[in-house]
C-alpha cells in the first residue's frame, strides 16, 4: 500500500491504495468521483481523462505509484456542477454533445485542458487536440463536440454570453418541431452525475457478489469436462456455477423464429453444457467478493475440450463435408425467395444493358465506449430485478425467462440509470441471463462488468454478407430486372437471423422501381461472432451492393450515376421490391435537393485533384423501415398530476434520444393543457413501472411509441375538456373522480411478406429515405482514403426535435465512414481493441458534415413524424466507395476499403 495526499477539485484528500491501482479506479472507488468513466481501460478512448498538475492524462493507465504526492487533479466534478455549469457543459448540452454521454466527461475535461492552454483555438486545433489525446466518441460524429468547444471558448473570451447557449422557448410554447430543446438527460451526463451501470455497482450492498465469466478460447469444441474445484478454493470465491446450476432450460429463446426456419430458435446456451460454438462462449460463472478475485478464479477453472473444425465464414460452413454446428440442424437453416413480376432470365438475355458483380460486407463491430455491464438482485417481494443496457426490456424478459427458470411474475428487466451507447447489439440479451442465473443460485445481489475485450469478442456483431447482384436496364437506363443472391453469416446463434435475411429481399434495390425480380437469400450458422442487430439491420449490406452496382450500370450506359438514380427512384405508381407502394415517394425530392450540391462538388473535385491526390464524389440512396414488419404494437401511459404530467414508456435510451422523444411527443400531445415541458416527468425503462412499448429498434420508437403517447394524451385531454372548451384542473379531476392516468396504444396493420413463396406484401406503415454524397480524396502513393465531406439529405417525416435527429445523422455518417474504410471484427485477436478494429477517431471523420431535411408528413406517425435511427447508416459507405471509384478508378466491392486494397487496385490499373 502507498499513501498519497492529493488535491482533488480543490480539496485535499488522503488515500491509501495499492501502488498498482489505476488513478481512475482510485478516483471512482476510493473518492466516489464516478464522473470519470472507464471505457477501454487501456488508454485508447479518453473516457477517463482528468487533468493532473495541469496536464491532461488518461487516468486508467496511470498507476498510483506514478501519481506524485500533492498532485493537483481536476475531474469533471471540479469543472462545473448541475447548479453552476461551466460554459463547456452549457455548450455540450446545446449541441447534443452527450448522446449516450459516456464520453462526455472525458471530452469536457479534455476541452478544458485545451482552453487552459489555448484560449482561442481554431477548429483544426480543437480536432487535433482530441485526436492527440485519444478522445473517442461513437455517437456524435464529433462535429457537435467541436461546435461546443468553439462556443464555450467564445463565452470564456467574453465574446458570447452563456445565455446565448440556452434554449429560447418560442412564444407559442411549442417544443415539437423546433430546432433545439435540450435533452432531459443531458445535465446529468455533462456533469458526470448520472449513474451508468458501473457507477450503480459501486452503490450496491456490501454482500454483492462480483461475477467473472469462464469463457472458451476456441471457436468450436466438444466439452469433455469442467473442473471447478481449484477455482472454488481461490480467495474470496463464494460459488462457481456451471450449467448444472441453471434452474431452467439453459437456453436463450430466439423469440421470433419463422416457421420455415429449420432450427427451433433454442440454440444459444446460457452456460455451455455440451459444446462450444464460438470464441468467448461461457461455461461457468465465478461469484466472488471482488471483481479481481472473481476474474482470478475464472482463470483457474479447468476445461477439457475436444476441438472441432471451426467454420469462420459462411462459405466455410456451407462447404461440402462441413459438419453441422448444431447437430440436427443444417448449417444453412433458413432460405427466403423473392419473386416479383416476370421471370428475369429472358429479360436479362435481351436487355440492352446488363451488369453484375459480387460483394462482401464485413462483420462490423458496434464498439460502444461503455462496455456491457449489469446487476441483479431480489427485492423484498422476492422479485428478481435485472438491470442492464437492454434496448428491449420486454423482449429480454421473454428471451431469458424459461432459460433461467423463474416464474413469470418474479422477473423484471430494467435499464441501468444511464446507458452508454449500443447501436443495436443490445437487441440481443448479452449478460442478462448470467446475472439471473447467478442471483438465483446464490440468493445474493450480483454485478457483472465486461472489459472492452469481452465487449468486442463476446457480444453480437453486424453479420457479414456475400451478395451477387445482377441488373438489367433499357436504353434510357430504366431498370428492367434484378437478380439477387445473398448469404448471411449469422454466427452460431439464430436469434433474429431469419428476420435479418428477409431484409435482403426488402432492401436490395429498395430505393428503386424494379418490375421484375428473382432472388434468394439464406442464413448460415458459423463459428464466428453471433449476428445481432446493428443500425439499419440488413440495409448497409443490401444497399452497398445495390448502390455500387448502380454506379457500374451508369458507367456501362454512359450516364451520370446521379441521373441514373433519378430515373429509377420510386415515384408515384411504382412499387417496392415487395410489391407495395412505399409510405411516401420522397426520393425524387431528396435528389432534387442534392442535385445542385452534387454538381458543385463534382466541379470542385475536378478542380482540386492533383496527380498525387485524387478527389472524387460518390452518391448513394438509402431507405429503411420505421417499425417492425407486419403488425407492430406499442403502449404508453400518461398521467395528470398536480405539478403537470407523467409520461410512462419503455423507450429505451442508449443515447439516441428516447428521453427527448417521450418528452417532445407528450408535450405536443398535452399542449391544449398548457403544461410546460419541465413539468412533464418521465418514468422509463423499468418493467415494474412502465408499459410494454416494444423495443427501441427498427427506428420504430418515434412512430410506434410516439403514437401510443399521443393516443394517451388525446384521451387525457378529452377527459379534461369542459363543454365550453376550457379544461378541468387537476383538483377538479380528483374531485369529480375522473381517472387521472390513461393507457395509450398503437398497432400497425402491415401485411407480413410471404416468406415461403415470393416475399411480396406490404410490411411497413412508414419508411425513411435518404441521399448521401461523399467527397473523398485518395493518396495514390499510399492508397489512403480521406473523406473530406459528407452531405445528407433525409426524409424522416416531421421532425420532433432537430437536435436529436441531427445527432442520429452525424453518428450514422461517422459509423458509415468506419464501415467503408476501417472497421472489422474478423481477426479475433487483432480486432479486439478499438484501434485494432478500426474505430474512427476524430481525424477520420470530416468536420464538414452537411444535413438537409425534407419533412414529408407521415400519415401514420405522431404529428407527422417517422423514424431516423437507421436511415443515416443505410448507405453512406456506398457513397464513399463510389467516391473512391470516381476519384481514382478503383472499384472496391469487398469492405472495408483498406489502403492496401485501394493501392492494389491502383497498381492493377497501371
Ligand atoms: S483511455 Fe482510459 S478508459 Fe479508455
Ligand atoms: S456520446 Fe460519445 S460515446 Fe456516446
Amino acid at each position: 500500500m502507498i499513501r498519497r495526499i492529493l488535491n482533488v477539485n480543490g480539496f485535499e484528500k488522503m488515500v491509501t491504495v495499492d501502488p498498482g491501482a489505476s488513478l481512475a479506479s482510485v478516483l471512482r472507488e476510493n473518492l466516489f468521483l464516478t464522473g470519470t468513466k472507464v471505457g477501454c481501460g487501456k488508454g485508447e478512448c479518453g473516457a477517463c481523462s482528468v487533468i493532473m498538475n495541469g496536464k491532461l492524462i488518461r487516468s486508467c493507465i496511470v498507476k498510483m505509484e506514478k501519481v506524485p504526492d500533492n498532485a493537483v487533479i481536476i475531474t469533471i466534478e471540479g469543472i462545473g456542477t448541475p447548479q453552476n455549469l461551466h460554459p463547456l457543459q452549457h455548450a455540450w448540452i446545446k449541441y447534443n454533445g452527450a448522446q449516450c454521454g459516456f464520453c462526455a466527461p472525458g471530452f469536457i475535461v479534455s476541452a478544458k485542458a485545451l482552453l487552459d492552454e489555448n484560449a482561442n483555438p481554431s477548429r483544426k486545433e480543437v480536432r487535433d487536440w482530441f485526436q492527440k489525446n485519444h478522445n473517442a466518441c461513437r455517437c456524435t460524429g464529433y462535429k457537435p463536440l467541436v461546435d461546443a468547444t468553439m462556443d464555450a471558448a467564445k463565452v470564456m473570451r467574453g465574446e458570447m454570453k452563456v445565455k446565448d447557449l440556452a434554449f429560447k422557448m418560442p412564444k407559442d410554447g411549442k417544443i415539437w418541431n423546433t430546432n433545439y430543446y435540450p435533452r432531459p438527460s443531458a445535465l446529468g451526463k455533462v456533469t458526470g452525475t448520472v449513474r451508468y451501470g458501473a457507477d450503480m455497482i459501486l452503490g450496491m450492498p456490501k454482500d454483492t457478489l462480483h461475477l467473472a465469466l469462464v469463457q472458451a478460447e476456441v471457436s468450436h469444441a466438444k466439452i469433455l469436462s469442467i473442473n471447478t474445484s481449484k477455482a472454488e478454493k481461490m480467495p474470496g470465491v463464494f460459488k462457481v456455477l456451471t450449467h448444472k446450476d441453471v434452474k431452467g432450460k439453459n437456453r436463450i429463446s430466439g423469440l421470433i423464429t419463422f416457421p420455415t426456419n429449420k432450427g427451433d430458435g433454442w440454440d444459444r446456451p446460457i452456460l455451455c453444457d455440451e459444446k462450444i460454438y464460438q470464441y468467448g462462449d461461457v461455461v461457468g460463472i465465478v461469484c466472488a467478493d471482488t471483481e479481481e478475485n472473481a476474474r482470478a478464479a475464472a482463470k483457474a477453472v479447468e476445461l477439457k475440450l475436444e476441438e472441432l473444425p471451426s467454420y469462420m465464414s459462411a462459405p466455410a460452413a456451407m462447404a461440402p463435408g462441413a459438419i453441422e454446428i448444431h447437430p440436427g440442424t443444417p448449417n444453412v437453416y433458413f432460405t427466403v425467395p423473392i419473386k416479383k413480376g416476370d421471370e428475369t432470365a429472358p429479360i436479362m438475355a435481351k436487355a440492352p444493358f446488363v451488369v453484375e458483380d459480387e460483394f462482401y460486407t464485413q462483420r462490423q463491430p458496434h464498439m460502444p465506449i461503455e462496455p456491457d455491464v449489469g446487476l441483479a438482485y431480489f427485492n423484498e417481494a422476492g422479485v428478481l430485478f435485472i438491470h442492464s443496457k437492454s434496448t428491449a426490456i420486454f423482449f429480454h424478459y421473454a428471451m431469458i425467462l424459461e432459460g433461467i427458470g423463474i416464474a413469470p411474475d418474479k422477473l423484471i428487466i430494467a435499464n441501468n440509470e444511464a446507458v452508454g451507447g449500443m447501436f443495436g447489439y443490445k437487441l440481443s440479451p448479452t449478460m442478462e441471463a448470467y446475472l439471473g442465473v447467478a442471483a438465483m443460485a446464490t440468493g445474493r445481489p450480483v454485478a457483472l462488468k465486461y472489459d472492452w475485450f469481452q465487449q468486442q469478442t463476446y457480444t453480437g456483431k453486424r453479420s457479414p454478407w456475400w451478395l451477387k447482384v445482377k441488373l438489367a436496364a433499357d436504353k434510357k437506363g430504366k431498370l428492367m430486372a434484378l437478380e439477387s443472391d445473398w448469404t448471411v453469416d449469422h454466427g452460431p446463434y439464430s436469434e433474429f437471423g431469419d428476420l435479418l435475411t428477409i431484409h435482403g429481399a426488402e432492401n436490395i434495390c429498395g430505393c428503386y422501381s424494379v418490375p421484375n425480380i428473382r432472388g434468394e437469400g439464406r442464413t448460415v450458422c458459423t463459428n464466428h461472432a453471433w449476428g445481432s442487430a446493428f443500425r439499419a439491420f440488413g440495409a448497409p449490406q443490401s444497399e452497398f451492393a445495390t448502390e455500387v452496382l448502380m454506379d457500374e450500370l451508369a458507367e456501362k450506359i454512359g450516364m451520370d450515376p446521379f441521373e441514373l438514380r433519378y430515373v429509377n427512384v420510386l415515384k408515384p405508381g411504382d412499387t417496392t421490391p415487395t410489391g407495395c407502394p412505399p409510405d411516401v415517394y420522397a426520393l425524387p425530392g431528396l435528389l432534387d435537393m442534392m442535385r445542385p450540391l452534387y454538381k458543385e462538388a463534382v466541379k470542385k473535385a475536378k478542380k482540386e485533384s492533383t496527380p498525387n491526390i485524387k478527389r472524387g464524389v460518390g452518391i448513394a440512396c438509402g431507405e429503411y423501415n420505421c417499425a417492425m414488419e407486419g403488425t407492430d404494437t406499442s403502449e404508453a401511459w400518461i398521467e395528470i398530476t398536480k405539478e403537470g404530467a407523467i409520461a410512462y414508456t419503455s423507450w429505451e435510451d442508449p443515447g439516441q434520444g428516447g428521453d427527448m422523444g417521450t418528452l417532445a411527443t407528450a408535450h405536443e400531445g398535452l399542449r391544449p393543457l398548457g403544461i410546460k415541458p419541465e413539468n412533464i416527468k418521465l418514468v422509463m425503462n423499468d418493467m415494474s413501472r412502465v408499459p410494454n412499448s416494444g423495443p427501441a429498434g427498427a427506428s420504430r420508437a418515434q412512430l410506434m411509441i410516439g403514437q401510443a403517447i399521443k393516443n394517451a394524451c388525446d384521451q387525457l385531454v378529452a377527459a379534461m375538456k369542459k363543454p365550453d372548451g376550457s379544461f378541468l384542473t387537476y383538483d377538479e379531476m380528483v374531485k369529480k373522480n375522473i381517472p387521472l392516468k390513461y393507457v395509450g396504444s398503437f398497432t400497425t396493420q402491415g401485411t407480413f411478406p410471404n416468406i415461403v413463396e415470393d416475399m411480396q406484401g406490404n410490411p411497413y406503415v412508414a419508411q425513411q429515405w435518404a441521399v448521401f454524397m461523399a467527397e473523398v480524396e485518395i493518396d495514390v502513393k499510399t492508397g489512403d482514403t480521406k473523406v473530406i465531406k459528407m452531405t445528407y439529405c433525409g426524409d424522416h417525416g416531421v421532425i420532433g426535435n432537430k437536435l436529436s435527429v441531427d445527432g442520429q445523422v452525424y453518428g450514422g455518417l461517422a459509423q458509415g465512414i468506419g464501415l467503408a474504410l476501417s472497421e472489422d471484427f474478423e481477426d479475433i485477436k487483432k480486432h479486439s481493441t478499438m484501434t485494432g478494429a478500426g474505430f474512427p477517431f476524430i481525424n477520420e471523420i470530416p468536420d464538414d458534415l452537411e444535413i438537409h431535411y425534407q419533412q414529408t408528413p407521415r400519415a401514420n406517425g405522431p404529428f407527422g413524424a417517422a423514424g431516423c435511427g437507421e436511415g443515416p447508416l443505410t448507405s453512406p459507405h456506398a457513397a464513399i466507395i463510389n467516391g473512391i471509384y470516381n476519384a481514382c478508378g478503383v472499384r472496391i466491392t469487398k469492405l472495408p476499403a483498406y489502403p492496401e486494397k485501394v493501392l492494389k487496385g491502383l497498381k492493377a490499373k497501371k
